[in-house]
């Protein structure tokens, strides 16, 4: 006989996740919606899954190439009778397409309407992905990655534009998420033991400049210094900040918010202000490098990260040194770089003139790797003997090695040998040596 008061046993989720930190909190969000509303738990074991989820990247055209013959593989070693759905990005720009396309998928769900999953996997095939949707208040889900640090998202979508870029044809228009829905989440992440908060959106700094509610004037300065005056938040991070956008009183509470972290992502693109006209990213070099200036004056120690496109359409080899000159001159700790990938939607896609040669390209990028890890060698070598305060992330122990590591507030990977202590904790480390750019220190 059945026994109604048997609770169901839970089905299986298993979920892929591309792309960038909104991508992450985006994951983040279908977990919690189908565990708390589909008694769906997690697994890792893609054979045992009921629902496969690939949440996907479409900024270059690599991982969406992937896209399709990973459908494929999870299509072959699936669970009869299991579903696929494609999220994200490039669910957002391909649509229908997907389904056309890839006939063992069930559903497809784009990034602007990660909120519905709980509706479209009873809808078979299903295709959500209306750029106007407006999630920006949406109930926020739990953080399932981390105890003690958290992504928040503060605004979606991206108004921008820049000439290569798909971003806004798969996020849609920029929304900000009210202070009051910020603060609420911040205080309740708080109260459950977080200590460092990521805040994401495409431009954080031009916080404030839509909401879909009626909503009292604020900028990004003041969300700093608001989300500060929460307790227990010791930490604070945010990515990516518009080098537009960094006037002086963002610049200044940046520096003295000692609730700030004092590591920066500040994304150049290139050096040369021709590209940088003809991406359309608003600013020139020198403005970029005024930017910095002033940042450095106001924190010499400041952590700085970038991300430098290659082989874009007209960038010749005077523009590529420009971008070489600026890397020497910032000096980045972190240096994400890319060549150039045409994509749909994007004008630059549809420019013939200036093109540049796929072996150039690879060059340069592989010139501008080369002098970046010269530079990290050196920034790590100048680490020597300073101590940082970290927050222990990991413990680690394997047949090589044992240790803890944790972040500095700069954002510095640091290693502590042949000790474990609590994740969440912070502990102050002096740095004792240098491996391979890999910080080692030892307590102090
Ligand atoms: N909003 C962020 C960028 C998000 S996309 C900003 O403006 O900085 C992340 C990075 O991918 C970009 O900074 C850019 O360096 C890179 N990127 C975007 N489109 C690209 C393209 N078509 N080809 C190569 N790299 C690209
Ligand atoms: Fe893309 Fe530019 Fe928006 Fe960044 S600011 S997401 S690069 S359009
Ligand atoms: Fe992020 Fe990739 Fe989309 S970088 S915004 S997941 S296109």
């Amino acid at each position: 006989m059945h026994n109604f008061l048997e609770s169901k046993p839970s089905k299986k989720l298993y979920i892929e996740t591309l792309g960038c930190a909104m991508n992450v909190r985006d994951s983040e969000h279908l977990i919690a919606e189908l565990r708390e509303k589909e008694n769906y738990s997690l697994t890792e074991d893609v054979k045992e899954a009921d629902l496969i989820l690939i949440n996907t990247c479409s900024v270059r055209e690599k991982p969406e190439n992937k896209l399709f013959s990973e459908i494929g593989a999870f299509e072959k070693i699936k669970k009869k009778g299991a579903k696929i759905g494609v999220c994200g990005c490039t669910a957002s720009a391909l649509g229908e397409k997907i389904l056309k396309k890839a006939k063992n998928v069930d559903f497809v769900l784009g990034a602007r309407n990660i909120s519905k999953i709980s509706q479209v996997i009873h809808q078979p095939k299903a295709v959500e992905v209306a750029l106007d949707y407006d999630d920006s208040l949406y109930m926020f889900s739990k953080n399932v990655n981390s105890n003690f640090k958290a992504l928040l998202n503060i605004s979606i979508g991206c108004d921008k534009h820049c000439a290569y870029c798909i971003v806004p044809h798969t996020r849609g228009k920029e929304i900000s998420i009210p202070l009051d829905l910020l603060l609420k989440e911040a205080s309740k992440l708080a109260s459950s033991g977080v200590k460092e908060l990521l805040l994401l959106g495409q431009n954080v700094n031009n916080y404030g400049a839509r909401f879909s509610v009626p909503h009292p004037k604020i900028d990004f300065t003041q969300l700093l210094s608001e989300l500060s005056k929460i307790e227990g938040i010791e930490r604070i991070r945010f990515t990516s900040p518009h080098p537009l956008h960094m006037d002086d009183a963002f610049l200044e509470e940046f520096a003295k918010n000692p609730k700030v972290c004092k590591s920066i992502h500040i994304p150049l693109q290139s050096g040369s202000t021709k590209i940088l006209k003809s991406m359309k990213r608003g600013y020139s070099k020198e403005w970029y490098l005024n930017r910095i200036d002033y940042l450095k004056k106001l924190l010499p120690d400041v952590g700085i990260s970038t991300d430098i496109i290659v082989g874009f359409v007209g960038e010749s080899e005077e523009d590529f040194m420009e971008s070489m000159s600026v890397l020497e001159y910032v000096r980045f700790d972190t240096l994400y770089s890319f060549i150039y990938s045409p994509r749909p939607f994007t004008p630059a896609s549809t420019w013939e003139e200036g093109k540049v040669p796929k072996e150039i390209a690879k060059q340069r990028l592989q010139r501008l790797q080369d002098l970046h890890k010269k530079i990290l060698t050196e920034n790590s070598q100048a680490e020597l003997g300073k101590v940082h305060k970290i927050l222990i992330e990991n413990n680690k122990q394997s047949e090589i090695e044992t240790f803890s590591e944790g972040r500095s507030d700069t954002n510095r990977l640091v290693k502590i040998e042949d000790k474990f202590f609590n994740l969440g904790e912070f502990v102050d480390i002096k740095v004792t040596h240098v491996r391979n750019a890999t910080l080692y220190g030892s307590p102090c």
